[in-house]
């Protein structure tokens, strides 16, 4: 028997103003990015921006529906947006963050599970790692530097036929 270990490492900075200017105003552009949520339900607003390649801002906001299965996160909107309107054109970095009635947005959140199969994906189809900014309104802030490190040992494209 052999014993795998999975390990990553990433950034953690305690605010906003440790970042770099390009990363700040990604950040201050995803915590605006909440706003154009669509979220009756939940009451949860998530905010998503990504940087591509060619300097293109993409952005994203969870989308939510009466058939709640409908709805859909921040993160797949704006890869489902990138895909569609900028093919070819790779996410260098996306941030991330939210707010909610009455939830305090002072740490990180990180993508739901179906989000890391969707980032798996759009890195390797795209060649290229998704840097990820996580953070809330406030706080400490993480940055990963790839998003397929959230989803070890993926199910990928590769063994199907
Ligand atoms: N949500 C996102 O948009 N992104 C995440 O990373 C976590 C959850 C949305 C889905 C739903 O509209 C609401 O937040 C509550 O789960």
């Amino acid at each position: 028997m052999k014993q795998n270990e999975y390990k990553f490492s990433y950034e953690v900075y305690d605010a906003i103003d440790e970042l770099n200017e390009d990363d700040r105003y990604l950040l201050n552009k995803a915590r605006e990015a909440t706003q154009n949520a669509w979220a009756p339900y939940s009451r949860f607003r998530v905010g998503a921006v990504a940087r591509l390649k060619s300097g293109t801002l993409v952005m994203g906001a969870n989308q939510e529906n009466a058939s709640y299965p409908a709805g859909i996160c921040a993160e797949r909107v704006l890869l489902s947006s990138a895909g569609a309107s900028y093919p070819g054109d790779p996410i260098e970095t996306m941030a991330v963050s939210y707010e909610g009635d009455g939830v305090v947005s002072d740490h990180p959140i990180s993508p739901c599970g179906i989000c890391r199969q969707t980032l798996q994906e759009f890195e390797q189809r795209t060649h290229h790692p998704v840097r990820l900014i996580l953070a809330g309104k406030t706080g400490k802030v993480y940055i990963i530097p790839s998003a397929g490190m959230l989803l070890p040992l993926a199910f990928t494209g590769d063994e199907l036929v």
